[in-house]
């Protein structure tokens, strides 16, 4: 028998329309595929119900467990009701003739729950943390790290600028017990990714990341001294991330999912460490609300002021950041673009099914000309922080929103 998708709603709606009057025979099993979300829910007046078998849909946080359940065919309406009251909205689940039926949707993931509801409901702690926030502190980084003669993932001064970053961000979780900054060692090569953490309160086991890559490189004729500033790419998406975590931090806010702010080694070489990460948080079975990557920041090259590319990235929260700027960075302008590749880490995330986007600091065809060269200066992009400092408000905006709800 072909499996039946029943909305709830609609199965509810039809058994009140019909008066009850349909009385499946008593005692016939069925099986029902059903999110997680919602079994979880039935189960605490319906104890008996178990779980014959699940299946994480996706690595991304929320409702996107699904479970096999084996149920008597005539408590399928009180069900379909249970969840209607207890949850508050109608979802769907299907029933399954046979557990192998059951079994097969499950492994084929045909029930894919609804995607999470994004929602904007922390203006109140957002936008204080959006005020305190400065280009001065934005320029101090990129001039810091654009000092060093490169950042190469194989060259010392790349080793050197991970320690310092290192250095600065463990004196911006001085005194709070519930931050966490390490050096993140891929085997393969010596520059670490280096990662702050901020532990989450009662959802820790799930995690918010903001990324950017913490390396440089030269184009033609790269050598262990090579002068490769990066200055765009990418210290200015370092500097962001960092305005926006200091911000968090300064303010006292105690989020309830993890937060993890992460600035990736050998970007530049294949996205090799921020690869490493994502199969490291896979193999750990973690579960991410979302991930953000912020790869240039802070050359202004196009007449929108954030371009969220489409490609490697989950349009179900690019929608999000867009609302986001609309609410909190409200004036500035969205467009929509495609780097064509996986140009950059978002990819790495994209690629294990993590929720990952990616907005960037001008359209494709109108970007800085200068990265991978000598001249990827601060005075190359304007001599300014004020477009990098519109991406740490909203790193900032999407750190606390995300971790922060139901
Ligand atoms: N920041 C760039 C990616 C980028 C450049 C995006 C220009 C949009 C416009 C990134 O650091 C980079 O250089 N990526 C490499 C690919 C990577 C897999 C080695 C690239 O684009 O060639
Ligand atoms: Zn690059």
């Amino acid at each position: 028998m072909k499996s039946v998708l029943l909305n709830i709603c609609l199965l509810f709606t039809l058994w009140l329309s019909m008066g009850a009057a349909v009385t499946p025979s008593a005692n016939k099993k069925v099986w029902i595929t059903i999110g997680d979300a919602a079994f979880q829910k039935i189960k605490s007046s319906a104890p008996d119900l178990v779980s014959i078998d699940s299946r994480q849909l996706s690595a991304a946080a929320g409702a996107d467990k699904v479970h096999a359940v084996t149920i008597d065919e005539n408590r399928l309406v009180a069900l379909a009701g249970a969840i209607h009251q207890r949850m508050g909205q109608c979802g769907g689940f299907m029933v399954h003739a046979s557990e192998a039926e059951a079994r097969a949707a499950l492994s084929r993931g045909d029930l894919i729950p609804p995607t999470r509801t994004y929602a904007i409901s922390h203006r109140d702690t957002v936008e204080p943390i959006l005020a305190n926030m400065t280009e001065k502190n934005i320029e101090s980084t990129i001039i810091s790290l654009s000092a060093f003669p490169n950042r190469y993932y194989r060259s010392r001064s790349g080793v050197d600028a991970a320690n310092w970053l290192f250095s600065t961000w463990r004196g911006l979780g001085a005194g709070r017990p519930d931050i966490s900054v390490t050096q993140v060692i891929h085997p393969d090569f010596p520059q670490a990714s280096v990662s702050l953490t901020i532990a989450g309160t009662d959802l820790a086991e799930e995690a918010v990341v903001v990324g950017a890559h913490l390396d440089s490189i030269l184009s033609f004729g790269m050598g262990e001294n090579a002068r490769a500033p990066g200055a765009d790419d990418d210290a200015s998406g370092v500097a962001s991330m960092t305005e926006a975590v200091r911000a968090i931090i300064t303010s006292g806010y105690r989020p309830r999912r993890t937060i993890h702010v992460i600035a990736y080694a050998a970007e530049e070489v294949g996205l090799r460490g921020s690869q490493d990460i994502a199969l490291r948080f896979k193999a750990e079975n973690r579960s991410l609300a979302g991930v953000l990557q912020l790869d240039m920041t802070n050359f202004k090259g196009a007449e929108n002021d954030i371009y969220l590319l489409t490609d490697y990235t989950n349009s179900a929260q690019n929608a999000f950041i867009a609302q986001l700027v609309r609410v909190y960075l409200p004036g500035l302008t969205v467009g929509y673009d495609k780097c064509g590749y996986a140009c950059s880490d978002h990819a790495s995330w994209h690629a294990l099914g993590y929720t990952v986007s990616m907005p960037f600091e001008s359209s494709s065809a109108r970007d800085n000309p200068y990265i991978h060269t000598a001249k990827d200066t601060l005075a190359n992009s304007g001599g300014q922080t004020a477009h990098a400092l519109k991406f740490a408000r909203l790193a900032a905006a999407y750190l606390v929103e995300l971790s922060g709800q139901d």
